[in-house]
């Protein structure tokens, strides 16, 4: 009698278990779909980009005004990752901060110098050991009048972000090389979620002071 009353005991409070952890799960799923509910509701941008693209996106066709007119165009009018990149950059009509750990490709540099030209205000953050290898696009940049500020360490600067207009973050393992583009496997996260583009907008401004190149002489 005793046994019985165990095994009916144990065979109820199995079936209420099992019933909560299901619960829990519906409740849980529920909220899940609740949140990206609201995440499409509020229409934030979020884009995820991978590299390697197999083919290098042709600039003036994403971002010339008159597009590409080569009929011969050995680059992509398809779009890749590269040329969401231009897009978003693109976009910018007011501010493009820009922390870099290398930057030696010549078609980034010259959507910068385009936008500065327009009178966007560019500001680039880099790694000073960076900024003399062979190819650097600082040189240019720098030569065109845009600020430029880097480390003065040993260790790396070795951020990989660029915030559009204040409202739009790109970020990721990206170099902004050829090699990253073409090669290495490598990601950027798009979003214009106001937490995180706060976030990286105040360490941008807190690097930026620190690198500012008065206060290394101050302290020499
Ligand atoms: C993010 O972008 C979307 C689509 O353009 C816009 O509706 C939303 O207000 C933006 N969010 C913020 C915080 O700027
Ligand atoms: C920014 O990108 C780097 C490199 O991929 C990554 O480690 C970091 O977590 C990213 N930050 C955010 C907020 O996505
Ligand atoms: C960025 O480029 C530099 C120089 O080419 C390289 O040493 C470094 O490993 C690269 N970083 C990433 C994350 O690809
Ligand atoms: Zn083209």
């Amino acid at each position: 009698m005793g046994k019985l009353l165990v095994i009916a005991f144990g065979t109820v409070s199995a079936v209420i278990t099992t019933e909560l952890i299901y619960q829990c799960f519906v409740w849980q799923r529920g909220k899940r779909k609740q949140r990206k509910l609201k995440h499409e509701e509020e229409g934030m941008i979020t884009e995820v980009l991978f590299f390697p693209d197999k083919e290098v996106a042709c600039k003036n066709h994403f971002i010339s005004d008159r597009g590409c007119f080569n009929t011969k165009c050995r680059y992509s009018h398809a779009k890749t990752s590269l040329s969401e990149l231009y897009r978003h950059l693109n976009t910018a009509d007011k501010s493009l901060d820009v922390s870099i750990f290398c930057f030696t490709c010549f078609d980034l540099a010259e959507i910068l110098i385009m936008k500065h030209k327009r009178g966007v205000k560019i500001r680039i953050m880099t790694d000073d050991e960076q900024v003399d290898s062979s190819g650097a696009q600082i040189w240019n940049l720098r030569k065109e009048g845009i600020p430029i500020r880097t480390d003065r360490s040993s260790y790396l600067m070795h951020h990989k972000f660029v915030i559009v207009d204040s409202r739009l973050l790109i970020n990721g393992s990206f170099n902004w090389t050829r090699q990253a583009i073409t090669g290495n496997q490598e990601n950027l996260l798009i979003t214009n979620d106001s937490y995180v583009v706060n976030e990286f907008r105040n360490e941008f401004e807190k690097l930026w002071k620190e690198f500012d190149p008065k206060i290394y002489a101050e302290s020499e």
